[in-house]
């Protein structure tokens, strides 16, 4: 892990990336959901500053057009499945986090998984990666019907806040029609089980 000193010198960085990365609109979300993360990490024991890290690169690849996508993801050996060619967009979180690497040098990988992991989710998710996958669902500027119900969960239990939000987002593809991505359906698989257990 970075020491602090090198820790400070990476977010001003990463939130430069984002700033020069990013339409004014999504530099705005992506600084909303580096302060949720803050926030969430604060009150759930972990590294404010490395949650925030998280936050500040997640969306880095967000507005790259698909072809580059699929292209970076092809140089740089990403795993690209059926499901990602059909929805290149969902590479944003895995190009960022190599992007993050690459240009920062960045080297926490729990960081870097977190910000891998956002777009979908997976199971076995630490407890960055869940902060950071609710801090993207409720960030402040979030406005949608169950949002107050997820941020006070947030506030309780970050676990059980990402698989809500999680169950949420997978109802919201089925009434679409859409599909949804093999780690979001596994790792929802896994939230169930435990949930069994829980009440056994
Ligand atoms: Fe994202
Ligand atoms: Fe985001």
């Amino acid at each position: 892990m970075a020491g602090r000193k090198d820790l400070d010198g990476l977010l001003e960085r990463a939130e430069g990336l984002a700033r020069e990365r990013l339409s004014a609109r999504r530099y705005g979300h992506t600084l909303r959901v580096a302060q949720t993360a803050e926030r969430l990490a604060r009150r759930h024991g972990l590294d404010p500053q490395r949650a925030r890290l998280a936050g500040l690169l997640h969306d880095a690849a967000r507005e790259m057009p698909p072809e580059r996508l699929l292209g970076l993801a092809r140089e740089w050996g990403i795993p690209v499945g059926p499901f990602e060619r059909e929805n290149p967009k969902l590479l944003h979180g895995p190009v960022a986090a190599e992007l993050a690497r690459r240009r920062l040098d960045l080297s926490d990988e729990e960081v870097l998984r977190a910000i891998r992991e956002h777009t979908t989710g997976s199971p076995g998710m630490g407890p960055l990666s869940l902060a950071l996958y609710v801090a993207d669902k409720i960030e402040p500027a979030r406005d949608y019907p169950s949002v107050e119900r997820l941020r006070e969960l947030a506030r309780a239990d970050l676990r059980e806040a990402a698989e809500e939000a999680l169950r949420r987002a997978v109802e919201h593809n089925e009434r679409r029609g859409r599909p949804t991505h093999p780690a979001s359906l596994e790792w929802l698989r896994e939230a169930e089980r435990s949930a069994q257990r829980r009440v056994q």
